[in-house]
C-alpha cells in the first residue's frame, strides 16, 4: 500500500461590503480597487473540500458537488493555484531533506459546497479558499493566512478574503507582481459578533454573465467606472474600516448599501449593459428602506453581488423587526419552517 496524506476543510463564504469590481491584470488576479466583505459564520454556507495525495495517483483529478471536472487540466486559474503550492512544498523539501517529497505527487481532490453554485452567492470565493487551505494543510505549509490569500486570489479574486472569519479587506496593492495584492483582517467576528447576515436567494439559476467577464466589459466601456474606482472607493474604503472599528452600524449599513449600488451601476453603465439584479432584487431594495424609514433608522442593509440574491446585514437585536416585514412579504416561499419555529412565525406575524 502506497503512503497516503490527507487533509479536510471547511471555508465559509464571504459577502462583499465593498466590492471588488475590475481587473487591472487578468491572469494574476489584481483588482483595480481595494475591498472589505464580511465572511459569513461557518454554520451558513460554505465550501468543504477535503485532499489526498499519494504516491500511486497518475493525475490530478477534482470532483465539484459530486461530480467529477474531466476538464481540470484545462483549468488554468486551478492548475496556477496548485502549481503554486506544489513550489511552497518544494522550497520547504529543499531546505529539510528529511521531509517525504509529496510536492511531485499528484492530488485528488474534492469539494461540496452546501448553496448553489455559481448564482452569484460567491460560490467560487468559498470554493478556492477551501481548496487553498486544504491543499496547504495537505502539504503541511507553514504559510500564515495572508501569504495563502495571494494565492487563492489567483483562482478567485474574492477567494483570498475567505481565508479569514469576520471583517476582511483584500488591499489592492501596486506592485505588478502581485506580491503587496493580500487579505488581511479588519477585525474578528467576536469584535462584532451581533453582525447578521440573511440570504435571500431571489433565483439559484447560475448567472448568466460571469462576473470576469462583467467585469472586463466594465473595465473597457463604462464612464462611471473610472470616478469609482479613484474617488469613490477609495474613500469609502476607509470610512468603512473605521464603521467597522467604531461598531457604527448605520454607517456601516449606508456605505454597504451605496456600493452595491455604485457597483450594480457600473454595470448597467457598460456597453451593452450588465443587468445582475432582477425585479425581486428591487422588491427587496425598496423593502429595505421601507423599513429602515418605518423604524426612523438604518437598521437593515443589502447588498447584491453578480447576481439577483440579496444578502441583508443587521444586528441581531433587530432580528425580529426585519423579519416580520420579511415574512409579511415572503411567507409563501419555502425555508421559514427549517430556521425558525411556529413561536417565532407567529410574533413575526404579529409585529
Ligand atoms: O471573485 P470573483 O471573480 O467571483 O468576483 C467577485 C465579484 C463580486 O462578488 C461581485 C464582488 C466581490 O467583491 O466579491
Amino acid at each position: 500500500m502506497s503512503e497516503t496524506y490527507t487533509a479536510s476543510i471547511t471555508a465559509p463564504v464571504n459577502i462583499a461590503t465593498l466590492k471588488y469590481w475590475g481587473k487591472r491584470d487578468t491572469s494574476l488576479n489584481l483588482p483595480t480597487n481595494s475591498s472589505i466583505s464580511v465572511t459569513l459564520d461557518q454554520s451558513d454556507l460554505k465550501t468543504t473540500t477535503s485532499a489526498m495525495t499519494c504516491s500511486s495517483f497518475t493525475k490530478d483529478r477534482l470532483w465539484l458537488n459530486g461530480e467529477e471536472d474531466l476538464q481540470l487540466s484545462e483549468s488554468k486559474r486551478l492548475t496556477q493555484v496548485l502549481a503554486n503550492l506544489r513550489l511552497k512544498r518544494k522550497e520547504k523539501e529543499a531546505k529539510d531533506a528529511s521531509l517525504t517529497k509529496i510536492s511531485s505527487w499528484f492530488i485528488h481532490i474534492v469539494s461540496i459546497n452546501n448553496f448553489p453554485t455559481a448564482a452569484g452567492l460567491a460560490s467560487s470565493a468559498a470554493g478556492f479558499a477551501a481548496l487553498v487551505a486544504c491543499v496547504a494543510k495537505l502539504l503541511q505549509l507553514d504559510d500564515d493566512m495572508t501569504e495563502l490569500s495571494k494565492i487563492a486570489r489567483q483562482g478567485s479574486g474574492s477567494a483570498c478574503r475567505s481565508l479569514f472569519g469576520g471583517f476582511v479587506a483584500w488591499e489592492m496593492g501596486e506592485k505588478s507582481d502581485g506580491s503587496d495584492s493580500k487579505a488581511v483582517e479588519v477585525a474578528p467576528l467576536e469584535h462584532w459578533p451581533q453582525m447578521k447576515a440573511c440570504v435571500l436567494v431571489a433565483c439559484a439559476d447560475k448567472k448568466d454573465v460571469s462576473s470576469t467577464s462583467g467585469m472586463q466589459l466594465t473595465v473597457k466601456t463604462s464612464d462611471l467606472f473610472q470616478k469609482r474606482i479613484t474617488e469613490v472607493v477609495p474613500e469609502r474604503f476607509e470610512q468603512m474600516k473605521k464603521s467597522i472599528m467604531d461598531r457604527d452600524f448605520e454607517l456601516f449599513a449606508e456605505l454597504t448599501m451605496k456600493d452595491s449600488n455604485s457597483f450594480h451601476a457600473t454595470c448597467l453603465d457598460s456597453y451593452p449593459p450588465i443587468f445582475y439584479m432582477n425585479d425581486t432584487s428591487r422588491k427587496v431594495v425598496r423593502l429595505v428602506h421601507t423599513i429602515n424609514a418605518f423604524y426612523g433608522r438604518t437598521i437593515v442593509a443589502y447588498t447584491f453581488d453578480a447576481g439577483p440574491n440579496a444578502v441583508l446585514y443587521y444586528l441581531e437585536e433587530n432580528e425580529e423587526k426585519l423579519m416580520s416585514f420579511i415574512y409579511a412579504m415572503f411567507k409563501d416561499l419555502s425555508g421559514w419552517e427549517s430556521k425558525y419555529n411556529g413561536e417565532q412565525l407567529s410574533k413575526f406575524l404579529k409585529n
